[in-house]
């Protein structure tokens, strides 16, 4: 029966995916590894040659695994609460696309055998992107990492209810917890400093729940979303599709030709949340792109369906 229901939404988008060009993107396990202490002094060899070189740059397509694999159990400094039997990283294809005026983004992935925890009671698995326009510095070199801070809630310094932000939200020399006044945040988000998230929510045979939002100074989600997802699992393997209006309003990015963004993933197997979730590096997205300039290329409906 969700089958059937869930065919609809497919055809209507009319995206033959056999041929749209697909990109495998490994998310890994990264423990407590947060922005924080990559670039604290002796930490990461890579702080030294970056931004000049980007994490893709040195980590992209080779280090993804052996990352999740030392990470998912390692020592107390960077993971004091290991999950047993937690698989390192999945990989996922992903593919885009673009149809009416929408954009479309395509996750399929076998997660493996997840040790269930009770973390989520809600959903077993969220799948989650971000979104940057060019708006957010150094989000087109760091993706997710730029949110991911040691004070935020399960890290190394968690304090209780701060979620994702930018650095940029943070008086400088403050300590990472003073937030810069109101009327500068409005300025921020104005200019567009803002980064954009899509979450889907899944149960296995349920419809998935949609989520988007922005992180700014906070992750807040919009009280009715703009996303839309559809969710299905054969045989333990998820497909998730995501669509949403090129341009979706205010306090969404708009997605235009010739413009490259950036986007990151993330999946929360087994049950888990906050920290506990599988992450990609940054990867490129271009409407039409070409291969070579953008790793998803998002071809439009003469390509995407073969018309
Ligand atoms: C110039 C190359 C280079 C760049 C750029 C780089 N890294 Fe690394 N990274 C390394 C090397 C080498 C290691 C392993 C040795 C070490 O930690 O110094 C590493 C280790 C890591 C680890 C494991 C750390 C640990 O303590 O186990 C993570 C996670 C990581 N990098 C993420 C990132 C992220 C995120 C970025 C972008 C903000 C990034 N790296 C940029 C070279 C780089």
């Amino acid at each position: 029966m969700a089958g059937a229901a869930l065919l609809a939404p497919e055809r209507a988008g009319a995206v033959d995916w056999a041929k749209v060009p697909e990109k495998s993107i490994t998310l890994f396990y990264p423990a407590q590894i947060s922005w924080d202490r990559l670039f604290t002094p002796g930490r990461h060899s890579g702080q030294r040659r970056y931004p000049e070189k980007t994490c893709v740059g040195c980590h992209g397509d080779i280090d993804e695994g052996p990352l999740g694999d030392s990470l998912v159990d390692a020592e107390k400094d960077k993971e004091p609460a290991p999950i047993a039997g937690k698989p390192p990283f999945v990989k996922a294809k992903v593919k885009t696309a673009h149809e009416n005026g929408q954009l479309l983004v395509r996750h399929e992935f076998d997660p493996g055998k997840q040790p269930k925890v009770p973390m989520d009671k809600e959903f077993e698995t969220k799948v989650t992107m971000i979104l940057d326009d060019g708006g957010v510095k150094e989000a087109k070199q760091a993706g997710c990492w730029l949110t991911c801070h040691s004070d935020v809630e399960s890290m190394r310094w968690s304090v209780p209810g701060t979620t994702k932000y930018l650095s940029d939200t943070r008086i400088p020399k403050s300590g990472g917890d003073v937030i810069k006044s109101p009327e500068e945040l409005a300025k921020m988000r104005a200019a567009g400093n803002f980064l954009e998230y899509w979450q889907a929510r899944i149960n296995p045979g349920k419809p998935a729940v949609a989520v988007d939002g922005t992180i700014l100074e906070k992750r807040a989600a919009h009280e009715k979303p703009a996303v839309k997802v559809t969710s299905t699992v054969t045989k333990g393997v998820y497909t998730v599709i995501f669509s949403r209006a090129l341009d979706a309003g205010p306090d969404y990015k708009k997605i235009v030709p010739d413009k490259k963004y950036t986007v990151g993933f993330a999946i929360h197997a087994g049950n888990t949340s906050q920290r506990f979730h599988y992450v990609s590096f940054e990867r490129s997205l271009m409407l039409d792109g070409i291969e070579g300039v953008a790793d998803l290329l998002a071809p439009g409906s003469s390509a995407g369906t073969g018309r």
